[in-house]
C-alpha cells in the first residue's frame, strides 16, 4: 500500500526559498507579494486558480479576497472536514499590467514560466485530485496524467453574475465537487505519480 507520509523530494521550506525572488518572467516586476500557496501539504485535493489578485497580492496570501471567501465557502460545504486541501493558481504573482488593461489574465508565456513553480508545489501536495478553478486554469492544467482532475467555475464569475443566478451556481459548484469527492474517496488509493513540468502548463 502507497503510503501517504512519503517524504517529497522537496520541502514547502525549499520550495519557499527557491521561488520567493523569482524573476522568471515579467511579472515579477509587477507584483508586490509573490503568492505561492496556502493549505496543508501534503493534501487529498489541490485547488489550482488562475492568478492572484489585488488582496492576494497585498497579503501573499492565494484566494484571500472576496472570490476566495466565496471559495472557501464552496469548499466547506463540499468537503467532509477530514479532506485535507491546498490552494495555489497557475501563476504566483499579481498580473497588475493585464488588469490596468481590464483583463486579469497571465499571458500564455507567464504561465509557462511558471510550471515548474506549479509542477514543484504539486510534487510537493502529491494531490489524490487536482480541482480547476476556473477556465484557464481548466485550459492549462493536463487532465490526463494519473491525478484526477475536475474543473469548477471560478467563484469571481460566479459573483459577477445577476443575483438570480448566483445561488444556483454556487450550489451546483457545491454539487460537482462533493460528488467528485466521494468518488475519489470511494476509489482505491494510487500511487501519487510525479508530475513532470509539462503537465502543468502545455
Ligand atoms: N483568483 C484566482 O484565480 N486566484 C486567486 O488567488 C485570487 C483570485
Amino acid at each position: 500500500m502507497p503510503s501517504r507520509n512519503r517524504t517529497p523530494l522537496v520541502t514547502w521550506a525549499d520550495h519557499v526559498a527557491r521561488w520567493k525572488d523569482c524573476q522568471l518572467c515579467p511579472l515579477g516586476q509587477q507584483r508586490d507579494q509573490i503568492v505561492l500557496a496556502r493549505g496543508t501539504v501534503p493534501c487529498d485535493i489541490l485547488f489550482c486558480g488562475e492568478a492572484p489578485g489585488e488582496s492576494e497580492d497585498a497579503l501573499g496570501v492565494p484566494f484571500c479576497g472576496p472570490a476566495g471567501r466565496l471559495l472557501d465557502q464552496i469548499i466547506e460545504r463540499a468537503l467532509p472536514p477530514t479532506v485535507r486541501y491546498a490552494i495555489t493558481n497557475l501563476v504566483a504573482c499579481f498580473p497588475r499590467k493585464a488588469k490596468l488593461f481590464g483583463d486579469n489574465e497571465p499571458t500564455p508565456d507567464e504561465i509557462r514560466s511558471c510550471r515548474s513553480r506549479l509542477a514543484e508545489f504539486i510534487n510537493i501536495a502529491q494531490p489524490r485530485m487536482i480541482v480547476c478553478v476556473g477556465k484557464l486554469s481548466a485550459r492549462w492544467v493536463d487532465h490526463d496524467v494519473g491525478v484526477r482532475c475536475i474543473d469548477i467555475v471560478h467563484p469571481a464569475a460566479i459573483l459577477r453574475m445577476p443575483l438570480a443566478q448566483r445561488q444556483m451556481a454556487i450550489q451546483k459548484s457545491i454539487v460537482v465537487l462533493r460528488n467528485a469527492v466521494d468518488n475519489m474517496l470511494e476509489s482505491e488509493w494510487t500511487k501519487f505519480t510525479d508530475w513532470s513540468t509539462e503537465y502543468a502548463a502545455s
